[in-house]
C-alpha cells in the first residue's frame, strides 16, 4: 500500500522529534497504522539551521504554501505554532482536501470553531492531541474512553512552565525570575513566556478541554484567566503552614447556567493528587458521572512527549484513510501475521 505522505510545517524541536520517532519505531507504527507514514516534505524558516534529526529523505524548503498545495501530500503536520500564519496555512490545507495534524493550542483555541467547520465541509479531519498536555492522551481519553459519561468537571495542571516555577520556588528556594529563566533554558516555556506566566497558555488548553468535555464551542474569551506572576515565596510558605500547596490550575465545571471555566493559582490540600505534581509535569483530573474521578499524568512538553501525541494522531489519520468499505479498521486488533514478539 502507498505510504501516507506527510508534509511538515516547521522542523524545530517537535518536528525533529516526530521524524526521529517515525524512524525509531517505524515498523510498529506501520503495522499499527496499516500503512507506512512517511515525511516527504518540510518547510522551515531558515535552511541554514542544523536539525536534530536525519533529513536526507525529506525535501526541505522554505515555502510552506507549496506544501499545503502539493497534490502529493496527504497530511499536513502544522508545527510552526502561533496564530495567523498557522491559521492561513491550515485553512489552505483543508481547502486542498488534506487532513491536518497540529500541536498548536493557540490556533485551535482561537480558530478551532472555523477550522473544524471547514474540515467538516471538506471531508477531512483535523487532529490535535498534542495541543493539550503534550504526551498525555487527554483528548482521546475524554472524547473516546469517557464518551459514555456526562462530564461534571475537568481540573488540571496544564502549563508545565508554571508548575515548574512553583516547584522550583518551593523546593529550591529560587526566585520567580530565576525559575522562569531555568524553564526557558530547558525549553518548556513558550517563545513569549508571558503566555505561560499569565495563564494564557493554560487558558488556550482549557478552552480545548472544555469544548471536548462539555460539547461547547471553543470559548477562550470566556475563560477567567490569572497567572502566577504575583505569587511570592511567602505565599507558598504560608500556604504550606495551612496544609495547602499553591498550584496553577485550569478548571472547567458544569453548572446550572452553563460551563464555568477559569485558570488561576489555587490552594490545593497538600494530600490531594494535584498538589503532588512537581516540576514541568502536567496532570489532569476528569470527573464523569458514570466513571467518577479519573486522573492522567505525564510530560506536558518536550520533543519526545509531544512527538508521541503527534505521531499517534498521524497513525489515527492513516487508519482512517485505510478503513475499507466494510468498515473494518485494519489496525484495531493485531492480526496473527503481525505478531513480532511473544509474551515472556
Ligand atoms: N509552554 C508550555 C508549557 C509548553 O509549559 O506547558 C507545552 O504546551
Amino acid at each position: 500500500m502507498e505510504p501516507v505522505k506527510v508534509g511538515v510545517l516547521g522542523l524545530g524541536t517537535v518536528g525533529a522529534g516526530v521524524v526521529n520517532l517515525l524512524a525509531r519505531n517505524g515498523d510498529e507504527i506501520t503495522r499499527r497504522a496499516g500503512r507506512e507514514i512517511r515525511v516527504t516534505r518540510a518547510a522551515v524558516r531558515s535552511l541554514d539551521r542544523a536539525r536534530d534529526c536525519e533529513t536526507g529523505a525529506i525535501d526541505i524548503g522554505t515555502d510552506a504554501r507549496a506544501i499545503v498545495e502539493d497534490p502529493n501530500i496527504d497530511v499536513v503536520l502544522e508545527l510552526i505554532g502561533g496564530d495567523e500564519l498557522a491559521y492561513e496555512l491550515v485553512m489552505a490545507a483543508i481547502a486542498n482536501g488534506k487532513h491536518v495534524v497540529t500541536a498548536n493550542k493557540h490556533l485551535i483555541a482561537l480558530h478551532g470553531n472555523e477550522i473544524f467547520a471547514a474540515a467538516d465541509e471538506a471531508g477531512v479531519v483535523v487532529s490535535f492531541e498534542a495541543a493539550v498536555a503534550g504526551g498525555i492522551p487527554i483528548i482521546k481519553a475524554i472524547r473516546e474512553s469517557l464518551a459514555a459519561n456526562r462530564i461534571e468537571w475537568v481540573a488540571g495542571i496544564i502549563n508545565g512552565t508554571g508548575n515548574f516555577i512553583l516547584s522550583q520556588m518551593k523546593f529550591e528556594g529560587v526566585t520567580f525570575e530565576q525559575a522562569l529563566a531555568e524553564a526557558q533554558k530547558l525549553g518548556f516555556a513558550e517563545a513569549d513566556p508571558t503566555f505561560d506566566v499569565d495563564g494564557i497558555d493554560a487558558a488556550h488548553k482549557l478552552a480545548i478541554l472544555g469544548s471536548i468535555a462539555f460539547g461547547i464551542p471553543l470559548s477562550f474569551d470566556r475563560i477567567v484567566t490569572d497567572g502566577i506572576r504575583g505569587i511570592a515565596a511567602d505565599d507558598i510558605e504560608y500556604a504550606e503552614e495551612l496544609g495547602y500547596r499553591v498550584k496553577h490550575l485550569g478548571i472547567a465545571q458544569r453548572q446550572e447556567t452553563g460551563v464555568a471555566m477559569r485558570v488561576h493559582p489555587t490552594l490545593v490540600p497538600e494530600r490531594a493528587l494535584l498538589a503532588n505534581v512537581e516540576g514541568e509535569k502536567n496532570a489532569i483530573m476528569v470527573h464523569g458521572d458514570a466513571v467518577g474521578p479519573t486522573a492522567y499524568y505525564g510530560a506536558g512538553a518536550g520533543a519526545g512527549a509531544t512527538a508521541s501525541a503527534v505521531v499517534a494522531d498521524l497513525i489515527d489519520t492513516a487508519r482512517m484513510m485505510s478503513v475499507d468499505p466494510s468498515g473494518r479498521v485494519p489496525h484495531l486488533a493485531f492480526q496473527p501475521d503481525q505478531i513480532t514478539e511473544e509474551p515472556i
